[in-house]
């Protein structure tokens, strides 16, 4: 059961917009245009002193925030005195850890030393870089107005800002050179003293550009055998440069885990402030109980929300059910695995489905530690589905 008490609490904040639109991207992103700062400002603003009163109304013992992520869209390009008053407000409202960690995702064309070094300066201390690919041809593929040159010098440049340097990769193309990746990855690994990395294979998302590219066939994503490949031989590489991998998509030095994607795999609690932004509390008025708070997407509507306009598009309770199915989901993303312990109803799990992974060895169950082996972790959606009583 749920201990709403022994929760930690994280701050999403989202910036919606973008120098252009990727047309594999499903994000809440919209090309740049000329925005009221002060506006922008009252409205997270409002947002963080309503959800102090939610957290109260719910009973929620909240200490200080663990984590701060700013993400979009393209938070690099958000105009400086934003950062600077949502860091003040919530440190005022909720208070920081003394390790609080705050991060704010940048892309490599809109990096500019100067800038970098503000940022730094007001608080940011984990740069998550949208290198994307280390290849110009895909570079151009996925429609990104970088190519290799700006990523070298924007993520050796950080370097010397930041102590706590991310990047984001795509990768296992359709076409895609499997040798010429592994080089790729390898040089660029023995070129950037980084510390995180987030290496994702395409995904295909309704919706975009590729979405009717792909339904059209002009193009097309590798089978399953080689994204294995891919995977197997991008985890060797990593572990060879001391990188633990610790969620099917992310690898981190050791002490360098993204502590605000954990709260997300943990099923923690935190707000999401800002369009398009989601937030998710345990209310200890009664310990099964989720709410979820989802924000205006559109970035005109959210911003001009007037006080006696409803605060939220949506906000849903969550029953028993479709709370442990997202703990499930979430946290057996996590090569430690889920302590089931966590959850509600134990009786979700199939018994039949349990004892069958088990004996295949795709799962191991010990000591109520629930766990993905390794090969199969690249298969993790369908295992849950079959693990899930409907
Ligand atoms: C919000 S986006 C990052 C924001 C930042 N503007 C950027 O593009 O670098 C988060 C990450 O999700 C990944 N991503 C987005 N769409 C994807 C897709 N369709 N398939 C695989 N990865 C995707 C990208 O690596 C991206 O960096
Ligand atoms: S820059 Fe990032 S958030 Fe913006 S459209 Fe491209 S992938 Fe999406």
């Amino acid at each position: 059961m749920i201990k709403n008490n022994e929760k930690l609490l994280s701050l999403y904040v989202h910036w919606p917009y973008c120098e252009a639109k990727c047309p594999y991207c499903d994000f809440n992103s919209h090309v740049n245009e000329v925005i009221d700062e002060n506006q922008w400002i009252k409205s997270y603003k409002n947002q963080l002193y309503y959800m102090k009163e939610e957290l109260l109304r719910n009973d929620i013992d909240f200490k200080n925030l663990n984590t701060v992520f700013f993400g979009g869209g393209t938070p690099s390009l958000m105009p400086l005195g934003i950062i600077e008053r949502i860091l003040d407000i919530s440190s005022n409202i909720f208070g920081f850890d003394t390790d609080i960690e705050i991060t704010l995702e940048a892309n490599p064309n809109s990096y500019d030393r100067t800038r970098f070094i503000k940022l730094k300066d007001i608080g940011i201390n984990r740069l998550s870089i949208g290198v994307q690919s280390l290849n110009n041809k895909y570079l151009k593929f996925l429609g990104r107005l970088h190519n290799i040159k700006d990523v070298n010098i924007a993520t050796r440049d950080a370097s010397s800002i930041f102590d706590n340097i991310s990047v984001d990769i795509i990768y296992a193309f359709y076409d895609q050179d499997l040798v010429e990746w592994t080089n790729e990855l390898e040089t660029f690994l023995k070129a950037n003293n980084l510390h995180h990395l987030s290496l994702y294979q395409l995904t295909i998302e309704e919706g975009t550009k590729f979405f009717k590219d792909y339904n059209k066939g002009i193009i097309k994503l590798i089978d399953d055998d080689l994204a294995s490949e891919f995977y197997k031989v991008s985890n060797n590489i990593l572990t060879d440069f001391e990188f633990i991998k610790y969620e099917v998509s992310n690898y981190a030095k050791e002490g360098f885990r993204c502590k605000h994607n954990l709260n997300y795999w943990n099923s923690e609690n935190w707000i999401g402030i800002g369009p398009g932004a989601f937030g998710r509390l345990w209310s200890s008025n009664s310990k099964t109980k989720r709410i979820e708070y989802q924000n205006y997407k559109n970035p005109k509507t959210w911003v001009s929300r007037n006080f006696f306009q409803a605060k939220f598009d949506k906000i849903t309770e969550f029953d028993c059910h479709v709370s442990d199915t997202d703990v499930l989901m979430m946290g057996l993303r996590l090569y430690e695995g889920l302590d089931i312990s966590k959850l509600n109803n134990r009786s979700i799990i199939n018994d039949d489905s349990l004892n069958y992974l088990k004996k295949q060895q795709m799962i191991s169950f010990k000591e109520n530690i629930l766990k993905i082996h390794e090969d199969h972790m690249i298969k993790l959606n369908s295992i849950v589905n079959y693990l899930i009583n409907p």
